[in-house]
């Protein structure tokens, strides 16, 4: 079934592909096998045979929900002894992602993103008096711990009643330190062969989990014992039943949403963030055009209303087109619901499985160009956009299992982008060359930026 799929020359027996590959950067080692060997191909990872796909038509075909759906495997099934069947890591047959499913989706309907509003817009002010503080002490910023600062108080606030106090510490959160060691734990168990090999890390991931769970449940503890909060998502783990069966979330499966929502509800829209600063520090043009943007439609309103974010349109191609270049879920993994034949070429057994490398996709010269590697937020314009076939552009997945945040991230991400660009002009070290961190999701590695106050009172 494979023999028409292309491999890397060197095949060894037991190692398969991975001498060479690296260990730290799985993702982008596996952009580079993508762009020798085309738009399907397959590697030997130990004694596993995986399949990647980076090209738009098979990508396309893949996203067809009544031949394929979401597969748990590799980073995500690894994630499985910490978040169990919480929504991201569920099997599609499990009877607590349906119930879950439907108990918080009504979480991230208009009306409640609108009440998440004016806290999005408090933890941005706090981000910002802690970037004036930096600014006038001569000091560059660090942007991804800083986004990582924003991202986690904004979901622990809106969706948990919880402060963390991150931007009143020094150094991050240990929860955050617990949660990048136990994402960076869950990529390295798929480059060594047997889990034996990583005892010494174990252990620290043990630590890990243990302190997520007990963040958690004190968290989970301090809301019973003091009533319910204003209907945010954790108040509809634990008391909405299910509107149809009248089933309720289990105390253990609501362990595992709390830390399932605080670690997907920050960890990517941080990354999503960073990388949109650091395209705008490097594109002035872009810049120019983005902020001129904000002043048309803020106008003199010192603070903008909910309704003011998603009219910031050229704002959000920039977000847009930073996610295309570096989507930072890079892929996702899809199986086949019965035997069929993938692109109409490569026969698939149900529950054969492939990864879909989203990162390769958004760069598909067939549909992006032959400039595909350039930074032009225009792509994202509405004409553009209606001339591109469907399910080339998917930083957000695909299907039932794709991200139920979507509206969440691009709301908070496009209202502190309006109020960054408002505030100030950002300058980036000339030298500095984009290096990518892994942790199953992706981060822009040492970007510190200069910060410059616009005309006062802007
Ligand atoms: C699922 C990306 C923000 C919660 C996903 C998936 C992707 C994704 C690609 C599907 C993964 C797969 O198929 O295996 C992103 C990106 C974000 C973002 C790029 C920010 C820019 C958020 C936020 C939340 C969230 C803000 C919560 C507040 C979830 C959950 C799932 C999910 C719970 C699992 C959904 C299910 O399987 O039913 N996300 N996400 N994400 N995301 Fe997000």
């Amino acid at each position: 079934e494979l023999s028409r799929i292309p491999h890397p020359p060197r095949r060894l027996p037991v190692l398969g592909d991975v001498l060479g590959a690296s260990r730290t950067k799985p993702l982008q080692d596996s952009l580079r096998h993508a762009r020798r060997l085309g738009p399907i191909f397959r590697r030997r990872v130990f004694n596993r045979e995986i399949v990647f796909v980076g090209g738009a038509a098979l990508a396309a075909d893949m996203a067809d929900e009544s031949r394929f759906a979401k597969h748990v495997g590799l980073g995500v099934a690894n994630l499985r002894p910490v978040v169990g069947d919480g929504l991201f890591t569920a099997y599609n047959h499990e009877p607590n992602w349906q119930l879950a499913h439907d108990v918080l989706a009504p979480g991230f309907s208009r009306d409640a993103m609108a009440g998440y509003h004016p806290m999005m817009l408090a933890v941005a002010d706090r981000l910002m008096d802690h970037w004036d503080r930096e600014m006038a002490a001569g000091r560059t910023v660090d942007v991804p711990e800083d986004m990582t600062k924003l991202t986690l108080e904004t979901i622990a606030r809106t969706g948990f009643g919880h402060d963390f106090g991150s931007f009143e510490r020094a150094r991050p959160h240990p929860f955050v330190t617990a949660m990048v060691g136990t994402l960076t734990y869950a990529q390295r168990l798929n480059t060594v062969p047997s889990p034996f090999l990583l005892r010494r890390a174990a252990r620290r991931n043990d630590r890990d989990v243990a302190y997520l769970n007990r963040t958690v449940d004190d968290l989970v503890r301090a809301r019973t014992a003091g009533g319910a909060g204003d209907g945010d998502l954790l108040d509809r783990m634990l008391e909405t039943a299910h509107p149809e069966t009248g089933e309720r979330l289990s105390a253990e499966n609501v362990r595992r949403q709390v830390i399932t929502f605080l670690v997907a509800g920050h960890e990517t829209t941080s990354g999503a963030l960073s990388f949109a600063l650091h395209y705008l520090s490097r594109h002035p043009d872009v810049a120019a055009r983005a902020r001129a943007e904000v002043d048309r439609v803020w106008g003199g309103t010192a603070v903008p209303g909910y309704d003011q974010v998603a009219k910031l349109r050229y704002v959000r191609r920039v977000l847009d087109e930073s996610q295309r270049l570096w989507p930072t879920v890079p892929a996702f993994t899809r199986e086949a619901r019965e035997d069929t034949v993938l692109g109409g070429v490569h026969p698939m057994r149900r529950g054969g499985w492939a990864l879909v490398l989203t990162a390769m996709l958004h760069r598909d010269p067939e549909v992006w160009g032959a400039d595909a590697d350039r930074f032009e937020p225009d792509r994202f314009d509405p004409q553009a956009v209606r001339t591109r076939p469907p399910h080339t552009f998917k930083p957000f997945g695909t299907g039932a299992r794709a991200c139920i945040g979507r509206q969440f991230a691009l709301h908070e991400a496009t209202l502190v982008l309006g109020l960054l660009l408002r505030r100030y002009d950002f300058r980036g070290d000339p030298a500095y060359r984009l290096r990518v961190t892994e942790r199953l999701t992706l981060m822009p590695e040492g970007l510190r930026l200069r910060l410059e106050r616009r005309a006062p009172g802007a």
